[in-house]
């Protein structure tokens, strides 16, 4: 199992810098995802290491081997598109067999091996059925099935989910993720969608509209941790504020005009982070706790109205606006059987978050 790694990878179109000087290491034989913003060059990424598109400069690695100019079908490396890019015109069985025709791979090698992965993705009965008689999710497990038959060291998947529902998607994940459990191949897996990335990544990374990656880390790491005002708004929900910097010491110590003083603890002290500077407070509306009653043990305390509330079911969604006219997003679980306490609107509320709960980021 080898790494795959860009050094420095530049990539034009008509004059416009698509990928700019891109360094990436993507461990060998995990669930890799990169999610990204419409547009920022993912696609072009994954047709770069694929081979289906040439680097303008820079070097692309397979552990210790330059594949930059490799031709395709050296590589080892097959592709899942969002179009499912099937042969309308054949049957299940074929449409699978059909990079080990092109092999001349012998007939009796082609039944095990079809056999073999249309068990692997609980497609056994279907071989002899039409592609157009599948549904979306059906066609994109042939899609599957046939980028793996080849055994490749590198499986690339560019937004594979996309055309699906909500339900389906949510199911054929955590079938992906079983099966790249099971083969070890190293998956990347394309998408600009941060509920799919969360859910399938080993390690992820965040692509900028600039074609910059801005962090890579667990989806944990992630999420809770952003590295960036970009990556915090990007994955998941989160309120930005603007601050001052007043005081470091154990605690950070900041002003937020017409809010008053917060104290954040933060695990790392960056080179940015100079008394008097401007920053932002990333506070992710699951860590506020809103109630209007007056409540001890919080580091931090803010005071609001309740402008708007949004029921989901599971949680609740309380748009708050704060004492200086911005405003704030809160998410409660609905937990309780008996909600003890009923917040409505126009509500005055007070808002708790600790210290913790707080990133910093650079203004
Ligand atoms: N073959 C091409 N010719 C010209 N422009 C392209 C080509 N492929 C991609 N682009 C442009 O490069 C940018 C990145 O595209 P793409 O890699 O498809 O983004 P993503 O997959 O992240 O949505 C877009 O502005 C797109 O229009
Ligand atoms: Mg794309």
């Amino acid at each position: 199992m080898r790494q795959i790694r860009f050094e420095q990878i530049s990539k034009s179109f008509d004059g416009e810098e698509v990928i700019s000087g891109l360094n990436l290491e993507i461990p060998a034989g995990k669930f890799f995802a990169l999610l990204g913003p419409s547009g920022c060059g993912k696609t072009t990424l994954l047709r770069l290491v694929a081979g289906l598109e040439n680097v303008d400069s820079g070097k692309i690695y397979l552990g210790d081997r330059n594949i930059t100019k490799q031709p395709i079908y050296e590589r080892q490396i097959n592709t899942v598109f969002q179009q499912y890019a099937l042969f309308p015109h054949l049957s299940v069985f074929e449409n699978i067999a059909y990079p080990l025709r092109i092999k001349r791979t012998k007939d009796k090698i082609i039944r095990e091996k079809v056999y073999d992965v249309l068990k692997m993705i609980r497609l056994l009965g279907f071989e002899k059925k039409n592609i157009k008689s599948l549904s979306g999710g059906q066609k994109q497990r042939v899609a599957l099935a046939r980028a793996l038959i080849s055994e490749p060291e590198v499986l690339l998947l560019d937004e594979p989910l996309a055309a699906l529902d909500p339900k389906l998607k949510e199911q054929v994940l955590i079938e992906l993720i079983e099966l790249q459990d099971k083969l070890k191949t190293t998956f990347i897996y394309v998408t600009h969608d941060q509920f799919e990335a969360l859910t399938v990544a080993d390690q992820m990374a965040i692509m900028n509209n600039d074609g910059h990656i801005e962090q890579i880390g667990t989806p944990k790491q992630i999420y809770e941790f952003p590295a960036s005002c970009f990556v915090a708004k990007f994955v998941g929900n989160t309120n930005i504020i603007e601050g001052k910097l007043l005081e470091i010491s154990d605690l950070f110590k900041i002003k937020v005009e017409g809010l008053g003083k917060f104290e954040v603890f933060a695990p790392a002290k960056k080179n940015w982070m100079i008394a008097g500077c401007n920053l932002f407070l990333s506070i992710r509306p699951e860590k506020i706790f809103i109630s209007k009653k007056e409540i001890e043990g919080f580091s931090n305390h803010m005071k609001g109205r309740v402008d708007n509330i949004i029921y989901y079911g599971r949680s609740t969604q309380y748009n708050v606006i704060l004492k200086n006219g911005k405003k704030l997003m809160v998410f409660e679980q609905n937990e309780e059987h008996f909600p003890q306490e009923i917040i409505d609107y126009d509500d005055e509320v007070n808002l708790y978050f600790q210290k913790e709960n707080v990133v910093l980021l650079q203004g």
